[in-house]
């Protein structure tokens, strides 16, 4: 979603705030602009479209306060209240000129707030929701921008991550948080701000992350930290440890299909040191209880939104199988707003790969208000979930800037499934069942790495149904939730329209829909349930449908009579779901890159939702 990039120090700001706007690209954005201050004046470039666009128009941009600033803010828009124009993209500024800021998240009471500055004579220009903010500092400024920053933000409801800054007081960026993420980056006579570590990064480690009513006041003499209501805090600086390469796309067309071929080593990070092969259990000290905690839980609850819901419902399957513990998968939205019974021995687990995710956040809010013990699954270090649950399990996935999440689910998956095993020990499981399974966990990089050794026979089948406008994707048991990420999958990046089904229910309505041109996936490893999908497969086959059936190595009897066969190593059912997703990614990335589709960055999408 939206992202926010400001600059203060020696170098050319303009630069700096582009690049960081290219780092945050991945987030999904339709807008962009940059505004930078110097000589008492403020520039600003906008743009719909791309950031290469805007790159382009800044540097044809050939005044002094922009080829000479050394401060300035910058930010990629998704469009929300407005569509995506050059009004509508920030930085907005007030309607002297003498105030730029840039906002992510929602300002719920902005139609209020617009009324009140109409009667004062101020016109807002734009169709957002932003805008109001910066008039509303302009109009409440004496002498003190912070004073005025506070004040404004007094006003409004909603959330935002903010950096504001005003030709009046040049030299100083003011920053404040509530509900978006903002994270300072202390950097050698320099300060870098953004709403994603990826933009920081490559300038320095050492990072401030702002809390809830935070502000900053970044100056020449450093940074001072305040609550709204202006009393000091302070904020411990955290060492990032993202090497920039990983944020690189290297000889990879697509950071995609560099995330798919990074699986095998994503998962030894995730479950590297967590699993103990002599008592044959997981060692999650991040969880933070005891093999006696774990034995009280009486449910376990996993909540998530798109991929992360889809790994947690792998997660449900292990932890009821294994562990004999009650477990559900929530989208985090409906739990929030259900008032779902919660008691204090229910272990809630809340799966993220940014840790921003605004609907999965209001879930774990509520789980913890109503007394649950909540832990965190989240991929990025330092992010608001993590930090709120206080207690989970990193996915040392790296980062993932492909919209579209791949690495960050099998380690999701292998996580989860790390922790059943966790619960499960402590429960019904003996000793040389634990130990066998953490042998399988151990085995998931080898498995990825000989589906990923078919990438050539994938790319073929993809191709021969990359016309195909519609498909479906049947899977049971473990292989079900695999269905549901096969075609979520397919349809984030190649916009064909897809459905992941059971593959029971396919024949209760959607089978009306199977023609010669709709290919059906069946899910037909050889897990419990197998026969039966074989069944559903032969159903979609009698109407004509072609099926591509992904079967167990040494089971290909299986594929017979059907049109395609994806093969994936024989595992078991727990286990299956991670080599046969990555199947299921190679497909619908060839089928995508075959429709010439923006594989990194789809239509619409954003890589972390952090509004409701
Ligand atoms: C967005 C992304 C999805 C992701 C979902 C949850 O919709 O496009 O890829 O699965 O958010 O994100 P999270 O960061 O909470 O895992």
């Amino acid at each position: 979603m939206c992202g926010i990039v400001g600059y203060f120090g020696k170098r050319k700001a303009s630069e700096i705030l582009v690049d960081g706007l290219r780092r945050l690209e991945y987030r999904g954005y339709d807008s962009a602009g940059v505004a930078c201050l110097h000589d008492g004046s403020i520039a600003v470039v906008k743009n719909p479209g791309k950031i290469k666009e805007l790159r382009q128009k800044v540097s044809d941009t050939a005044t002094l306060t922009m080829t000479e600033s050394r401060m300035g803010i910058g930010h990629t828009r998704w469009a929300t209240h407005g569509p995506p124009t050059e009004k509508n993209a920030h930085p907005h500024l007030d309607a002297s000129g003498h105030f730029a800021m840039v906002h992510n998240g929602i300002i719920e009471n902005y139609k209020d707030i617009r009324k009140g500055l109409a009667s004062e004579g101020i016109e807002c220009i734009s169709d957002t929701d932003s805008e109001v903010l910066v008039q509303l500092i302009s109009f409440l400024y004496k002498d003190n921008l912070e004073d005025a920053v506070s004040e404004a933000l007094q006003k409004i409801k909603g959330t935002y991550g903010i950096v504001v800054m005003s030709d009046h007081e040049p030299g100083k960026l003011v920053v404040a948080r509530c509900g978006s993420p903002i994270v300072i980056g202390l950097g050698k006579n320099e300060t870098v701000i953004a709403s994603d570590a990826s933009a920081i990064i490559p300038h320095t480690r050492d990072a401030v992350y702002l809390e809830d009513y935070d502000m900053a006041v970044i100056t020449e003499d450093g940074m001072e930290m305040c609550n709204l209501q202006r009393a000091p805090v302070s904020r411990e600086v955290t060492e990032m440890d993202w090497d920039t390469g990983a944020a690189e796309k290297g000889e990879y067309e697509h950071f995609m299909l560099k995330e798919m071929f990074e699986q095998p080593q994503s998962i030894r990070n995730a479950i590297r040191g967590r699993l103990d092969y002599d008592m044959g259990t997981a060692v999650l000290s991040g969880l933070d209880f005891s093999a006696r905690d774990a034995a009280q839980i009486n449910r376990v609850l996993v909540v998530g939104c798109g991929t992360s819901m889809h790994a947690g419902m792998v997660g449900e399957y292990a932890i009821e199988e294994m562990a004999g513990v009650n477990a559900e998968v929530e989208q985090a939205a409906e739990f929030r707003y259900r008032n779902p019974l919660i008691t204090p021995n229910d272990l809630v687990v809340a799966i993220s790969q940014s840790g921003e995710t605004a609907d999965t956040l209001a879930a774990v809010r509520e789980a913890k208000q109503k007394g649950a013990i909540v832990a965190g699954l989240c991929n990025v270090v330092g992010s608001t979930i993590a930090r709120e649950t206080g207690r989970g399990v990193y996915l040392h996935a790296g980062p993932e800037i492909g919209v579209a999440s791949t690495k960050a689910f099998t380690c999701q998956v292998s996580v989860m499934l790390m922790m059943a095993l966790k619960i499960a020990r402590t429960r019904r499981m003996p000793r040389h069942d634990g130990i066998e399974f953490a042998r399988w966990i151990q085995k998931l990089p080898d498995l990825v790495e000989r589906v990923l050794a078919q990438n050539k026979a994938i790319k073929a089948v993809a191709q021969k149904y990359a016309k195909a406008d519609n498909a479906f994707f049947i899977g049971r048991g473990y292989l079900f939730p695999v269905a549901l990420e096969g075609a979520l999958k397919l349809k984030e990046i190649s916009y064909v329209h897809a459905e992941g089904y059971h593959a029971a229910e396919l024949k209760h309505g959607p089978i009306a829909l199977l023609e010669e041109c709709t290919p059906v996936i069946a899910l037909l490893n050889n897990i419990p349930g197998k026969d039966k999908t074989l069944g559903n497969a032969e159903e979609c086959k009698a109407r004509k449908a072609p099926v591509i059936a992904v079967v167990s190595e040494g089971d290909e009897g299986s594929a017979d009579g059907f049109d395609d066969m994806i093969v994936i190593p024989d595992c078991p059912p727990a286990i299956a779901p991670v080599p046969t997703v990555v199947a299921l990614q190679l497909l619908s990335y060839h089928i995508a890159a075959a429709r010439g589709c923006e594989i990194d960055q789809p239509r619409n999408l954003a890589k972390s939702v952090t509004v409701e």
